[in-house]
């Protein structure tokens, strides 16, 4: 048997956000996200037992990378516990993203998804433990959230849910659960196009954001919005109703900028461009009746959503109202996608 994994695992872009967390990860409130097809990492390990000369080595697209290094040899002494074969065994790890990280795509997610699911799979190999396609799921999950929250979700292909919710049967605080089965036909096929506003690593992380919902004054209510809001973008989706989808989405990302405006101290994330795309792509919903939104991350770039449909349509847009994005390559064309696929 070989002693090699690769999975290729994708970001994920979330429609109601994850912000602010307790105790090992655990999310404040529930979220759902879309998985993506074609911003994603993949990752292999190569392992071999453990000697007293041994370490964990961690290369980034092809380098030895010491910025993320410290953060994965890190998360990976800190679930031994979780996969005991770790215990024994020294790894490299390769990681390549096929975007740029830290502007706002959720490159953790689609990085720590990546790693969770190849060391559930490098336990099962060297352990007697074996798993079945939903244990499988489920504990790579819980290792990707201990890597970084959000990446619990992109174990999922198409739509997934985090975090425990009354309305919202077998939902967890430890991992996501697959919402799939449950989308209406009209939400099969979402396309998600992101503007790079800006492709430089944000001033802010998002650890330093979820710090800041622990005493944020409007913590209470960010909470129960986000209950909310999970409730009706989960009947969304089932029912079909693009309309109710679009104006929660809008809420929940201009809620999560708001919330960061008003931590303490507070800080603004989005830039011109920014909010010029977020009037343009309003005033074309309403003129062309399309249903398509924007939702954003921890970061200045804008995600189209819309139905793929409408590709032609907002194409159109994109040419006549950002031509210098298109012409510049500033747009990644993405869509909902099947999930992690393993290569080795
Ligand atoms: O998983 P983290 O710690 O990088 O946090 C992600 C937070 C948001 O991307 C802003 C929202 C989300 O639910 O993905």
């Amino acid at each position: 048997m070989t002693n090699q994994i690769k999975w290729r695992s994708p970001s994920n872009i979330a429609i109601v956000k994850y912000w602010g967390k307790y105790g090992t990860q655990l999310p404040m409130n529930s979220s759902i996200s879309f998985t993506l097809k074609n911003s994603f990492t993949e990752t292999s390990i190569l392992w071999q037992e453990r000697t007293k000369d041994s370490a964990h080595e961690f290369f980034y697209n092809g380098m030895k990378a010491d910025q993320f290094r410290k953060k994965i040899i890190s998360f990976i002494n800190s679930i031994e516990e979780e996969l005991i074969s770790l215990k024994q065994l020294s790894l490299q790890i390769d990681s390549v993203n096929n975007f740029p990280h830290s502007t706002g795509i959720a490159s953790s997610a689609s990085s720590m998804s990546a790693l969770a699911l190849c060391l559930v799979k490098m336990q099962e190999q060297t352990t007697s433990e074996k798993y079945d396609w939903c244990e499988f799921q489920t504990r790579a999950s819980i290792v990707a959230r201990l890597g970084s929250g959000s990446a619990c979700r992109s174990v999922f292909p198409y739509c997934a849910q985090w975090g425990f919710h009354p309305q919202i049967p077998n939902s967890h605080q430890e991992y996501a659960i697959a919402l799939e089965s449950l989308l209406h036909n009209s939400f099969k096929e979402v396309a998600d196009w992101i503007f790079i506003v800006n492709p430089n690593e944000k001033k802010v992380s998002s650890r330093a954001g979820h710090s800041l919902m622990e005493n944020h004054p409007y913590r209470e209510a960010r909470i129960s919005q986000a209950q909310q809001n999970c409730k009706l973008v989960y009947d969304a989706l089932q029912q079909g109703d693009w309309e109710l989808f679009i104006r929660v989405c809008e809420e929940e990302a201009l809620s999560l900028h708001g919330l960061m405006m008003s931590s303490q101290p507070g800080y603004l994330l989005l830039e011109e461009d920014s909010i010029a795309i977020v009037k343009s792509i309003q005033q074309f919903r309403k003129e062309s009746k399309i249903p398509v939104c924007f939702t954003i991350d921890a970061g200045p770039n804008i995600h189209i959503l819309f139905p793929k449909t409408a590709l032609d349509k907002v194409n159109d847009w994109a040419i006549s109202q950002f031509p210098n994005y298109i012409k510049e390559g500033r747009i990644i064309k993405d869509e909902m996608g099947a999930g992690p696929v393993q290569l080795i």
